[in-house]
């Protein structure tokens, strides 16, 4: 088991990597608790929560909304749920925010915590403590920045999960060892396959690796003023793709990655060695390389990116494989690089 401490101007918490669910107790305050989760997790483990009142939201991004957050609130008013009570969220990264929210909101504030249940939540969607929801199709749009007392990361839960969110996890676990770590990149090459069939000592290793990451990024850079943009590596074509509807989140990161691997290698900072390393290992990892891409419809996107700043964005190029720069550059030289970037993608338009 590792435990992870993350100290952020909005508190602290600590991510249990290889803890087991059952008993989750054991990190829950005495008094009353109350459950948030979603319709696939009480299918599969009604039976495995901890007795507590359950609430349930349903599954998919048209979950992730303030209708969802208020009928949450309301149901929590039937409960006459008191500043006493702790939220326990138990699911992927859509329950970590919508209950991460609710809990941040409801009388403005109320203690919470988290048992991730997908690879994504437990090395990205979990940690960090943001929770937020998304509005008239802008994702993430109104949200709360508070750390959870704890993140509890079981491996036992991910082997229910269809292998398309495996992957999801995959590709972020990619991205944190790109930009941080070559330790990691090197073990993720040599345990690819393993990864892919969750053997449990090589996803305890990679959770860890990704958290502890993630954990030292938002310690020194909790609201995303400088360093944490470095997450943000693959995401600004990545979520321009995801919003066309092709890719799921971690195919779309995985073509963001490709394409920010390129730009690196194009302005002389990556070497055409490392990039192919990067490409074989996304390839080994079910993780799509290429894709046709609408340079309208991204720099439509791009437009809409509610972290770009104004006519600019910060747009992460890798400096070698571990180590991450963030730029700040016009939305038309990233459309420019997009449209030079015809060896992988195949820009259109
Ligand atoms: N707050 C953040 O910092 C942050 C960071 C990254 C991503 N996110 C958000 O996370 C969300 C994506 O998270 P996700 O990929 O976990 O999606 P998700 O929560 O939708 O989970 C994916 C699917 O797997 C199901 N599922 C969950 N656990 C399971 C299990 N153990 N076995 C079988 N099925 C299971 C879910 O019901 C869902 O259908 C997005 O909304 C994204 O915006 C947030």
């Amino acid at each position: 088991m590792q435990v992870i401490p993350i100290d952020a101007g909005s508190g602290r918490s600590q991510v249990v990597v290889g803890a087991a669910f059952g008993e989750i107790v054991r990190f829950l305050p005495a008094g009353r608790v109350l459950v948030i989760t979603d319709d696939t997790i009480l299918r599969l483990y009604r039976s495995e929560l901890p007795p507590h009142p359950v609430l349930s939201i349903g599954t998919g991004e048209e979950a992730k909304t303030l209708e969802t957050v208020k009928s949450l609130y309301e149901s929590m008013l039937g409960l006459e749920v008191d500043r006493s009570v702790f939220v326990l969220a138990v699911g992927g990264g859509i329950v970590c925010d919508v209950a991460g929210f609710t809990a941040a909101t409801y009388l403005r504030g109320l203690r919470f915590g988290l048992a991730a249940t997908t690879l994504l939540a437990q090395v990205d969607a979990g940690v960090g403590g943001k929770n937020g929801v998304n509005l008239e199709g802008y994702k993430n749009l109104v949200g709360t920045i508070r750390q959870p007392e704890f993140v509890l990361c079981d491996p036992w839960f991910l082997r229910t999960l269809p292998e398309s969110e495996v992957v999801n996890g995959l590709a972020e676990i990619v991205k944190h060892a790109l930009i941080a770590d070559p330790g990691l990149f090197a073990f993720l090459d040599a345990h690819a396959e393993e990864a892919l069939a969750l053997e449990p000592e090589i996803v305890e290793r990679l959770v860890g690796d990704s958290v502890r990451i993630k954990a030292a990024v938002v310690g020194r850079d909790e609201r995303e003023a400088g360093e944490r943009r470095k997450l943000n590596f693959g995401h600004t074509l990545g979520h321009a793709l995801e919003a066309a509807g092709r890719f799921s989140h971690g195919e779309a990161v995985s073509v963001g990655m490709v394409f920010a691997a390129a730009v690196s290698v194009a302005c002389g900072r990556l070497s055409p060695a490392d990039y192919e390393r990067i490409i074989r290992l996304l390839e080994r990892l079910r993780l799509p390389t290429t894709a046709r891409v609408d340079v309208n419809r991204v720099r439509e996107a791009v437009g809409k990116d509610k972290k770009r700043a104004g006519d600019e964005l910060h747009f992460v190029q890798l400096a070698g494989i571990g180590e991450a720069v963030v730029e700040r550059v016009s939305i038309e030289q990233f459309v420019r690089w997009l449209s030079e970037a015809s060896d992988r993608l195949h820009p259109v338009g």
